[in-house]
């Protein structure tokens, strides 16, 4: 059988922080617990950022503190600053995924730093984080391209995973912020990255605002990638880079997965299950294919009642 893969829930995060509705808190905390039974080793749960810079994540001490832990899950939380992170902390997350952009522009539009500012701060992160046992994932924004500045050079990103490893991350996450990547562009910088740092946990985080969601995923998966970040619904996207659309979406993405062989671990029913009540929530469909469609084995009978014969 093929490799296994894992697959990590960011709707909590990516998905709601740029939706125009803010999703009630007892809601996220429901859309939380519910999928937690799916079997998500992962879930990215809120964000503890500005409440001004992204006022649909304010609630999240309330909603890390809410949820029902299920043992085998990590909940994580995305920060952008040393203050985020002990906020964080003190919600007691699993996991702190700090966040800063490859390109210069991006990151001063998102977190208003440097990249220099970025990485001394992320050097205080992971060590309060080592202090308080709790790991933390470096998430590279832009790192296949910015809305501002255009394609990002593969070397600085992979100065930038150095400087990651360096400090002893608990992994590294290149997302593609805002749908930029291409098939080809992925294998090579994904095969980069593992030639250099074989042991380091890598993620690939994509967003399918150029149709090109999937394909990314399965050229990383070619390129040795096992972790990727996904949105139930598809939604999500930045609220600081223009043009920004959905993750990939979650199921579509399992259902890939499924079809070619490759456990996921996760319950593709169940999934399905909770996607149809995420347009309640958001006041807007959403942008799943196979809730559409159903699965490639869910068969139609004939019309007029006549039975199925190979063609
Ligand atoms: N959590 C909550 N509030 C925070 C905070 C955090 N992690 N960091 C700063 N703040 C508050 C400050 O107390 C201040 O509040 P006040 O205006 O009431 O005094 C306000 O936010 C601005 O703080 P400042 O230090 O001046 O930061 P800034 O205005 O330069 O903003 C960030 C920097 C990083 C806090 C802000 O840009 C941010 O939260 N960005 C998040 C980006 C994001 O989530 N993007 C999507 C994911 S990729
Ligand atoms: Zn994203």
């Amino acid at each position: 059988m093929a490799d296994r893969v894992e697959i990590f829930e960011v709707v909590g995060r990516d998905g709601l922080q740029n939706e125009a509705r803010f999703v009630e808190t007892p809601d996220k905390i429901a859309l939380i617990n519910a999928l937690s039974g799916a079997g998500f080793t992962k879930i990215e749960v809120t964000a503890f950022v500005s409440p001004k810079a992204v006022p649909n994540m304010r609630d999240a001490a309330q909603v890390m503190g809410a949820i029902t832990r299920r043992s085998g899950v990590i909940y994580s939380a995305l920060v952008p600053n040393l203050r985020g992170a002990q906020a964080a902390i003190d919600a007691k997350v699993d996991e702190v995924n700090l966040v800063f952009s490859a390109s210069a522009s991006h990151n001063q539009a998102n977190v208003r730093m440097s990249c220099e500012e970025s990485l001394t701060a992320l050097a205080q992160i992971v060590t309060a984080c080592k202090e308080a046992g709790v790991p933390a994932n470096v998430s590279i924004a832009t790192a296949f391209g910015c809305p501002f500045e255009g394609v990002i050079a593969p070397d600085r990103v992979l100065g930038f995973v150095g400087n990651c490893v360096d400090m002893g991350v608990a992994g590294v996450t290149l997302a593609d912020t805002t749908g930029m990547a291409n098939p080809a562009q992925v294998s090579a910088l994904v095969s980069a990255v593992r030639a250099r740092y074989r042991a380091l946990p890598l993620t690939l985080h994509f967003h399918d605002t150029r149709g090109m969601g999937l394909a990314n995923v399965y050229a990383a998966y070619q390129a040795g990638a096992r972790r990727f970040d996904s949105a139930l619904g598809g939604i999500g996207g930045c609220p600081f880079a223009p043009g920004a659309t959905g993750n990939i979406c979650t199921e579509d993405t399992v259902h890939m997965f499924e079809q070619m062989g490759v456990p996921t671990g996760l319950n593709l029913p169940s999934l399905l299950e909770i996607a149809k009540t995420l347009p309640a929530l958001v006041g807007h469909d959403t942008f799943g294919h196979v809730i559409k469609a159903g699965r490639s084995c869910d068969l139609h009978p004939l019309p007029g009642g006549a039975s199925a014969q190979s063609a």
